[in-house]
């Protein structure tokens, strides 16, 4: 009885072994965003099947232990996910001497970056942007993130150019301290409250690892340190915020100011990247930059490929909820813990904080901001 259960419990792992690594060999960066629509639901078809017998022992797993933190690489002092990038991916991205015809689009995780690499996309192709099988198939089969290429989008070199312009839409994490400036490039920096920041944060965790994600205290702790994968909210932002006081080519963009006024941040971008659209065509990017429509086809935007866990979770998706009011998913104490922290960190520094999120409750962003801080090249 003792061998069988033996037997059962070895055939068991390298079932589970052996399907973790079929599963993470076939949804590999291009390997997965190249498909075609219908072999992509296939592939999630299989995952979700198998997931059935895979994720138990994973929860089972989360009781006795759990992450603290993600498992990182170090790369000049900043972390980044071990799973998906390393020190050489770090190294390419700092050394790379950007083009005329680069159009960067960085921010700190989960603060708005796939909407704006639609924005961007969507400009560049005056709103008539195809991610059908017959068009790019995946933001992610056309956009590379250059710091994980070749594991979570299509690599670096094999890039599509895209728009009139031949755009190459890079995505980036990285702080302003690794990432490349060139006058030529066009860079788009996007942030977002730091407690909304944290929320999307904790619920996307559960989507890469499950019942393994840190606890939201750990979470809280992590988040609030330079451990963070690309370093900590305010060393980001205020990284970044520098940049845009220094060089035009360089727009700095609230989360918060989309969301209130989308016609007006996609002019913006139209403008910033001199694209000349027609009214009608503004109308098209901002009715496929909103919300609904992106979620509706959230098969063409999400930034990662399906896994155990993301198809096991039925209540968190990646476009969870994208409110301004995300913020009251994070508890009174732990809302407070961030923005101490942030304050903190920015004091003396360049970001004015106190402008565009002075607590961690209220309504960001208020109308008369843009004036206050007297640069153009702010949203
Ligand atoms: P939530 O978790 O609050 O839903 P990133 O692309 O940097 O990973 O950011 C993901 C966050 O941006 C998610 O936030 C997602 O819903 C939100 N988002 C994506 N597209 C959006 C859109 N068109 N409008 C508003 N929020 C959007």
């Amino acid at each position: 009885m003792l061998d069988f259960l033996l037997v059962l419990l070895v055939a068991y792992f390298a079932y589970l072994g052996t399907m973790m690594l079929y599963f993470e060999l076939k949804t590999r960066g291009d390997n997965y965003f190249s498909l075609p629509l219908a072999e992509r639901r296939n592939l999630r078809a299989k995952i979700q099947k198998h997931a059935r017998f895979i994720y138990p022992f994973f929860a089972l797993v989360s009781k006795a232990f759990r992450l603290r933190k993600f498992p990182v690489i170090r790369y000049r002092g900043v972390t980044g996910p071990l799973m998906m990038s390393s020190k050489k991916s770090y190294k390419f991205t700092y050394n790379y001497q950007p083009q005329s015809n680069d159009i960067f689009i960085a921010t700190q995780m989960k603060c708005g970056t796939t909407w704006m690499q639609q924005i961007v996309f969507e400009v560049l192709h005056r709103g008539k942007g195809d991610l059908s099988d017959e068009g790019y198939r995946h933001m992610y089969a056309l956009s590379p993130w250059i710091e994980t290429t070749p594991t979570s989008s299509v690599p670096f070199e094999r890039a599509k150019l895209v728009g009139e312009k031949n755009s190459r839409i890079i995505k980036t994490h990285m702080p302003a301290s690794l990432c490349p400036h060139s006058d030529k490039a066009k860079y788009i920096y996007v942030t977002r409250h730091p407690v909304s920041c944290f929320a999307s944060c904790f619920d996307f965790f559960h989507l890469l690892v499950g019942p393994l994600a840190p606890d939201r205290d750990e979470m809280i702790k992590w988040f609030c340190s330079e451990d963070m994968l690309w370093g900590s909210w305010p060393t980001h932002v205020e990284g970044w915020w520098r940049r845009a006081e220094e060089h035009n080519n360089v727009l700095f963009v609230h989360y918060e100011s989309m969301k209130k006024d989308l016609p007006g941040a996609v002019r913006k971008v139209a403008d910033f990247l001199e694209m000349d659209l027609s009214a009608e065509e503004i109308d098209q990017v901002v009715h496929r930059s909103s919300f609904e429509y992106m979620k509706e086809h959230e098969e063409h935007f999400s930034m990662f490929s399906p896994n155990i866990f993301s198809e096991s979770l039925k209540s968190v998706r990646f476009m969870q909820a994208g409110t301004l009011e995300r913020y009251k998913d994070v508890s009174d104490t732990g809302s407070q813990f961030i923005m101490d922290f942030c304050r903190e960190r920015l004091k003396g520094g360049h970001y004015p904080l106190e402008t565009f999120y002075p607590d961690s409750k209220s309504l960001p962003v208020h109308d008369d901001q843009v004036e206050r801080v007297e640069m153009s090249n702010v949203l």
